[in-house]
């Protein structure tokens, strides 16, 4: 936390406007009765290594780091934490005795969600994660620290899945998206990190009556609330757990770095950011 006056804190992205790190950020702030600040800034790509060069003299605690910087900051910043070393990109910056550091904080967020939602995720051994992107990453550390033995990524661009495979190592696989059907019979868990189903668009992107009973399907999508593949795996009676809890979760070590409290994720912030999905849909 900045020492000295109403500590200031920032979401940095191009286009920014539908971020909604404000939103929570401001209601940590507002509930917590701290008087600090959460904005977002719109920075355009060529101007974004000048803006995190002069962070540290800025007057801000740190912010949050959204597409398309999250490399750019992890490149920018003098020091990682070991989950942005690892996943190449980082969401959250903060300042140590005037330095910049990068954390990613998306990997706990995936991981803190399901605890919430399915505390017995952590018992599983294998996993089916569908996509290969920046989000795969984030879980395929979340899951390696998680102690998943057997991690199956499916792409639909195959030589992606490998490149994931080979920087995660041991215990990780990669297939082509023809095999997802065939991989999801022992799956303890399936994770879409695609953007399949945003908006609601298409069936669910794999047949879910081949997962087994007892599996979870997570999704990193948050609009619909409910994907076509959760709405299907309801409808097959598993688990399901939403990508909103991951986008809440995630928010909260960024909090506590620039304000000094850590902030709960509650019932009742999640219905304050349904409620906005739900005015802008
Ligand atoms: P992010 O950083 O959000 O993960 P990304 O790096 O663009 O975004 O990755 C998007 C993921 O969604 C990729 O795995 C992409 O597959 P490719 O690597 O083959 O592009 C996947 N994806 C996007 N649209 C898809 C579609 N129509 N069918 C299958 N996969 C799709």
């Amino acid at each position: 936390m900045a020492d000295r006056g109403i500590a200031k804190a920032f979401v940095v992205g191009h286009p920014i406007a539908h971020s909604r790190s404000p939103l929570i950020h401001g209601y940590w702030l507002e509930t917590l009765g701290i008087p600090g600040s959460y904005e977002r800034i719109d920075v355009h790509p060529d101007s974004i290594g000048r803006f995190l060069a002069e962070l540290p003299r800025s007057g801000f605690a740190g912010g949050n780091v959204t597409i398309p910087h999250k490399e750019a900051a992890h490149r920018a910043a003098d020091r990682l934490d070991e989950a942005a070393e690892l996943i190449g990109a980082a969401n959250t910056l903060w300042l140590e005795e005037g330095r910049l550091v990068a954390g990613n904080t998306d990997a706990y967020g995936f991981a803190a969600n399901l605890d919430a939602e399915a505390p017995h995720w952590k018992k599983g051994r294998t996993a089916l994660v569908l996509g290969a992107g920046g989000a795969a990453r984030a879980v395929l550390f979340a899951l390696n620290e998680a102690g998943f033995g057997d991690i199956r990524v499916v792409n639909r661009t195959l030589s992606r899945a490998r490149e994931l495979a080979d920087r995660f190592g041991a215990g990780i696989s990669a297939h082509g998206w023809e095999a997802a059907g065939a991989l999801a019979a022992d799956a303890d868990i399936l994770v879409n990190t695609t953007s399949l189903g945003m908006g609601g668009a298409g069936g669910s992107p794999v047949d879910v009556s081949l997962l087994p009973d007892g599996a979870i399907v997570a999704d990193i999508v948050y609009v619909p609330l409910e994907t076509p593949l959760l709405a299907a795996a309801r409808g097959r009676g598993l688990r399901t757990v939403d990508g909103l809890g991951m986008l809440l979760h995630q928010a909260a070590p960024g909090f506590e770095r620039w304000f000094g409290t850590r902030p709960e994720v509650t019932p009742a912030l999640r219905a304050r950011i349904v409620a906005d999905l739900e005015a802008h849909k």
